[in-house]
């Protein structure tokens, strides 16, 4: 008893199902009906006043006056593409995700984002930038919901919206549109400093992509893979390009956010269409999954800090291609909707405590956003595995459900033919005791928020260096608040004195002192490897 329009259909592209909405030779209304003209009011003579009466003028602007739905509340500026996903099989022996075995190809649809920008900004700020995959796999939906910075801003999500009404744009003036340049932005940043590491990254050469083509990404949190007897294996997921990361200078980005606004959109729609397919290789960090979820003292529950690739180097187990762009930007790139949540078989979540906040926000901003709860009806969101849920009803319900009983067991239905035999490649949650006492507090090992930026600070070569500390003095000279500023100082201090000196000495005010001792962290080969592409085979 399945909705008459969810069939699995194995589309090769990832392509939306979509009936197509200009059909026939002639124009017609939404109902139908043919039109003579549709460029002219019915009205009492040709010089006025229109009728109330004219049904074809109320439809047309009635429907115009809808076209909007609201952006998304992050991540609102994003361009899209299909591809396919290839397995290489190279992580079979840790997860039964079906879509990673060996040459198994996956129709996906990509989406790329700044954060913090509405619609219509420019692309070329400095920003974190999305990176979300939709693999539409036999098993069902998964979603790669990740970003091009390996860490984030807060550990615990409570503090997201707190983090996201601080760096958009200030509630007066709503200025700065997309830019980290604003008192409210390095006010949090100074008083949440587990936002440091991030913010450095945001402040590097890769705040500022050259384009989408070119950008890693990265899934941040620790996720659990399971293999086919349950034995588990923590990992940090990667995307790395095959044409390497390269960023903008700054100038460059000042110039083109006038002249091309659309610059990585851009660039992502003509390379594909001129058959310039990108590719990035999906690669794993594996660590062993232990009562403590930590590796070499890195709490892996806490998404402020990475895990240096010389410690657990990234294995590569599947190559994606995008290779069409989408036919309709609002049906296909703005009305997709992705959700950490989106799991299969094999992949399952951990306790990282910015992850929970996730797994429940995503379905929820998406009532609002896509205007009721069937929007994974919505072509782009379909899955491209049989449906067969109790949902039923509600705003924008395509679907014709069948038969009389929806839930199981019933006896009214002919059974449950879906109870039997789902055991076998039914998705399961890793059966992990839980205990401890009920508190708001975060663990000890999350205080450290400094020794991560520090070790990122000394891998960078000294042009590298330059464009730091400019960024830097530019964002916070931004600053109106004499006090932001000064306290973001003593952020600096903490992680590099140089570095602290001189962005000091651009704005005009003295450098504080370090208020705990510095460690003393030789450059590392691992963090000066991150944006780069693996050697060729
Ligand atoms: C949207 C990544 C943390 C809430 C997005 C998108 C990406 C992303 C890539 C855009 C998806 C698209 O293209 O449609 C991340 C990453 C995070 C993170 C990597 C941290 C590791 C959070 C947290 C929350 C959150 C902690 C809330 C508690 C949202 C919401 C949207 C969004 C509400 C809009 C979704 C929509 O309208 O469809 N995020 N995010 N994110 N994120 Fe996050």
């Amino acid at each position: 008893s399945g909705p008459d329009t969810f069939s699995p259909t194995g589309q090769p592209t990832g392509a939306p199902q979509a009936k197509v909405a200009q059909d026939g030779a002639y124009l017609t209304t939404a109902q139908g009906l043919r039109l003579r003209d549709t460029d002219h009011s019915l009205k009492a003579g040709p010089r006025g006043p229109v009728l109330l009466q004219d049904h074809h003028l109320r439809e047309k602007v009635m429907h115009f006056d809808h076209e909007r739905i609201p952006e998304r509340v992050v991540h609102a500026r994003g361009a899209g593409a299909h591809g396919v996903f290839r397995g290489y099989g190279a992580a079979s022996n840790i997860t039964k995700a079906a879509f990673l075995g060996k040459d198994v190809e996956t129709p996906v649809f990509v989406r790329f984002s700044t954060v913090i920008g509405s619609r219509g900004s420019a692309d070329t700020v400095r920003d974190t930038r999305g990176f979300a995959t939709k693999f539409y796999t036999s098993e069902g939906v998964f979603d790669l919901v990740g970003n091009n910075i390996p860490v984030f801003f807060i550990q615990d999500a409570i503090k997201f919206p707190d983090v996201i009404h601080a760096a958009k744009w200030h509630p007066d003036r709503e200025i700065p549109q997309a830019q980290t340049a604003h008192d409210t932005f390095w006010d949090f940043a100074g008083l949440h400093t587990e936002a440091t590491f991030h913010t450095l990254w945001n402040m590097s050469d890769r705040g500022i992509p050259r384009s989408y083509r070119m950008m890693e990404g990265f899934g941040v949190h620790t996720f659990r893979l399971v293999d086919a007897e349950g034995a588990t294996t923590l990992v940090k997921f990667h995307w790395k390009p095959k044409l390497g990361v390269h960023s903008l200078v700054w100038e460059e980005a000042q110039l083109l956010g006038g002249v091309d606004p659309d610059f990585h959109r851009r660039d992502l729609a003509d390379a594909i269409e001129a058959g310039a397919h990108p590719q990035w290789e999906l690669g794993i960090q594996v660590f062993p999954d232990t009562p403590e979820q930590t590796f070499e003292g890195i709490d892996l529950l806490d998404s402020t800090k990475i895990v240096p690739e010389e410690l657990a180097p990234v294995q590569r187990i599947g190559l994606l291609t995008l290779n069409a762009n989408p036919a309709n930007f609002f049906a296909e790139t703005e009305q997709v909707a992705f959700h950490v949540g989106h799991l299969v078989p094999g992949i399952d979540v951990t306790d990282d405590p910015l992850l929970a906040g996730r797994l429940f926000s995503y379905l929820d901003t998406q009532i609002t956003r896509l205007a009721g709860p069937n929007f994974a009806q919505i072509p782009i969101n379909r899955p491209h595995a049989p449906v067969n849920d109790m949902l039923r009803d509600g705003f924008h319900q395509t679907a014709v459900h069948r038969g009389v009983a929806p839930y199981r067991p019933n006896s009214l239905d002919g059974g449950c033919p879906f109870t039997a035999g789902a055991a076998e490649g039914a998705y399961v949650e890793v059966p992990l005791e839980v205990s401890g006492r009920k508190v708001r507090e975060a663990p000890a090992s999350y205080a450290d928020h400094f020794s991560q930026a520090r070790l990122f600070w000394l891998s960078m070569s000294p042009v590298e260096r330059e464009h730091i500390i400019a960024a830097y003095t530019f964002e916070l000279g931004k600053c109106y608040e004499q006090a932001v500023k000064e306290r973001y100082l003593g952020v600096l201090a903490n992680i590099d004195s140089v570095l602290c000196r001189q962005v000091a000495e651009g704005l005009g005010l003295p450098a504080p002192a370090a208020s705990q001792p510095l460690a003393d962290s030789p450059p590392s080969p691992a963090l000066s490897q991150i944006g780069q592409t693996w050697p060729a085979d």
